[in-house]
C-alpha cells in the first residue's frame, strides 16, 4: 500500500473572475464569468496527493454552513479522510478572491474565515493521523501555532515533513529546521534563511529544481495557473510517501502542475450541489 499523506491546511471557496488584463492600483476594469469552486492550498494539495494515488487525511476547518458541509462531501468523493476537518460555528468557510487574466496568470486575496480558527489543540486531537503518516504536508494559510504543533508531532514520530512555504512569510527557525523538505517558488525562495535542510524551487512554466535535479514540464495550453503549485506539492508528497526515487517524483510533480494549468480552477471540479 502507498504511504499515507496527512495534510494540515486551508480549505477555501475560490471565487474567480476573468479579466483581459489585471487592473493597476486605482484602475477599474470589466471582468466576466464569476465562478465558485473548491480551493485552498491545503485542500488543493490533499486532492492532488489523492489523485497521485496516496491515501490522504486532511486536518483543517470549514464554516458550520452549507458551503463547509458541501466542501467536506467533495473531499470524501476524492476518498480523502475528512474526520479531522471540523465544522466551525460562528466562522464562515474561508474564501479566496481570484482574478485570472488572458494569459492564465492570477492574483489571489484570501479571507481566511474558519481556517483562522485552527488551533494546536485541534491538531493534537488528530495526532494519530499525523503519527501514522509517511508524509506530513504543510503550508502557511492556517495559523502558525497549529502548523508548528503538527510539525512537532510529526518530528517526534519520525514522519517526513514537507513544508510548502506559501504564502511567503517570516518563518520561525524551529519550523525551517523541522522540515525535511521545503517547497518554494522563485519569489518565496528569496525569503528563505540558509538553515533550510533541503529546498525544492518551483520555476513556473520552466518546471522545478531540487538539488541537482531539474525537471522541465511538457508543453501545455495554460488557461488558469491557480493551484498549479499545489498540484506540484501534493503529487510530490504522494510519490515520496510511496517511495518513488526523488528525480522521478519531481518529474511526476512537474507534469501534474503543468496539467493543472489546463483546467479552470484549482482542483478540476465543482462542489456538489
Ligand atoms: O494556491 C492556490 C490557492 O490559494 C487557491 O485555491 C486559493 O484558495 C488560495 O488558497
Amino acid at each position: 500500500m502507498n504511504g499515507i499523506v496527512t495534510v494540515v491546511g486551508s480549505l477555501n471557496l475560490d471565487r474567480t473572475i476573468r479579466v483581459a488584463t489585471h487592473p493597476k492600483p486605482g484602475e477599474t476594469v470589466l471582468g466576466s464569468g464569476l465562478t465558485e469552486r473548491p480551493g485552498g492550498k491545503g485542500a488543493n494539495q490533499a486532492v492532488a496527493a489523492a489523485r497521485a494515488g496516496a491515501p490522504v487525511r486532511m486536518i483543517g476547518r470549514v464554516g458550520d454552513d452549507p458551503a463547509g458541509r458541501r466542501y467536506r462531501d467533495a473531499l470524501r468523493h476524492h476518498d480523502i479522510d475528512t474526520s479531522a476537518v471540523l465544522l466551525t460555528p460562528g466562522h464562515p468557510t474561508g474564501t479566496a478572491h481570484i482574478t485570472v487574466d488572458d494569459h492564465g496568470e492570477n492574483t489571489i486575496t484570501v479571507v481566511p474565515g474558519a481556517n483562522a480558527a485552527l488551533t494546536p489543540h485541534d491538531v493534537t486531537q488528530a495526532a494519530a493521523a499525523i503519527r501514522t503518516a509517511a508524509v506530513l504536508l504543510l503550508q502557511l494559510e492556517t495559523p502558525l501555532p497549529a502548523v508548528l504543533q503538527a510539525a512537532h508531532l510529526a518530528a517526534e514520530a519520525g514522519v517526513r515533513i514537507i513544508l510548502n512555504a506559501s504564502p511567503a512569510t517570516t518563518l520561525p527557525d524551529e519550523l525551517i529546521q523541522a522540515a525535511d523538505l521545503l517547497i518554494v517558488n522563485e519569489h518565496e525562495s528569496r525569503f528563505l534563511p540558509t538553515t533550510a535542510r533541503s529546498v525544492c524551487v518551483t520555476l513556473g512554466a520552466r518546471g522545478a529544481q531540487w538539488g541537482e535535479d531539474i525537471s522541465r514540464p511538457p508543453r501545455v495550453e495554460a488557461i488558469d495557473t491557480t493551484g498549479a503549485g499545489d498540484s506540484f506539492a501534493g503529487t510530490l508528497a504522494a510519490h515520496l510517501a510511496a517511495g518513488t526515487p526523488a528525480p522521478d517524483a519531481l518529474q511526476a510533480a512537474v507534469r501534474a502542475a503543468a496539467t493543472a494549468t489546463t483546467w479552470p480552477g484549482a482542483q478540476e471540479g465543482e462542489l456538489p450541489p
